[in-house]
């Protein structure tokens, strides 16, 4: 049986290492890389582990620190990550986050999770690496796609025919789902990615679980703006729902 866990993000992997670039893709450039930054607040003398760190968007971004690991399950992404130049204090591994690492030392002050815990089945062996590895007291920030707006698939934009406000639709939210993602739809058939949705209240309990306290939660609107007939309205809607929820934990 074709290993679609491991494979999928193999994948699209040269499309998503142009779509991001050396310096992000649109929503990475605009909204998720300046609050992920802030929220992170690195200095010099912190360490960060960065799991699913795809093709290391994040290790060119941040200010110097004193150590920094990138682990992603794609041997691509990570080869385009290791290709362009970083300090010597900065690594990149190939391994799937979800599974035990071996000999985990809490070193890290800080681990973020940048837009990958919901392409992972059991999110919960990701959230217990980043405990084994984080001091006490260390930072995780988490930025997902907004689990209770958008959920692939079963929720969307529609116009109401009557008032002619547009509104947000939702058909399921407080089951998990596994979802296929196309990512080049009408291209190449074979480019699917999974998402993993689950409610806000199945990541509060996977964080205490794995022993961190939420001390933060921020939802970040997209910056797009419309113009013409329907402006007002897209405009009034896409910042009412916002697109990424930012978590910020606490390893206790
Ligand atoms: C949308 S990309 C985000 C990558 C990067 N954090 C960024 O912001 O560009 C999702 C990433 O999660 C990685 N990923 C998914 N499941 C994984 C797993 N079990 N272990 C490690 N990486 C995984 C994928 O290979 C992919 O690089």
């Amino acid at each position: 049986m074709k290993d679609t866990q491991s494979t999928s993000w193999q994948n699209v992997a040269a499309w998503y290492d142009k779509l991001v670039g050396s310096e992000g893709h649109y929503y990475h450039q605009h909204v998720v890389l300046p609050g992920l930054l802030r929220l992170l607040d690195l200095q010099p003398e912190n360490s960060l582990l960065d799991l699913g760190c795809g093709q290391g968007i994040l290790s060119r971004v941040i200010a110097p620190v004193s150590a920094y690991l990138g682990i992603d399950r794609s041997k691509s992404l990570i080869e385009a990550a290791k290709a362009i130049p970083s300090p010597k204090n900065y690594s990149f591994q190939v391994f799937d986050v979800t599974r035990e690492l071996q000999a985990a030392e809490p070193i890290f002050s800080h681990a973020a999770i940048v837009l990958a815990l919901q392409n992972m089945e059991y999110a919960e062996g990701a959230l217990g690496n980043a405990a084994a590895y984080l001091k006490t007291g260390g930072k995780l920030v988490i930025v997902l796609n907004h689990p209770a707006f958008r959920i692939p698939r079963q929720s969307g934009w529609d116009i109401d025919k009557k008032t002619k406000q547009q509104f947000r639709w939702e058909n399921r939210y407080a089951s998990p789902l596994k979802i296929p993602i196309h990512m080049l739809p009408g291209k190449d058939s074979s480019a699917v990615t999974w998402s993993f949705h689950r409610s806000l209240q199945d990541y509060f309990k996977m964080l205490k679980n794995a022993g961190f306290v939420v001390t933060d939660l921020e939802e970040w609107a997209s910056d797009k703006a419309s113009v013409g007939k329907a402006s007002k309205m897209e405009n009034r809607s896409r910042r009412e729902f916002p697109l990424f929820m930012a978590i910020v934990a606490q390893k206790v």
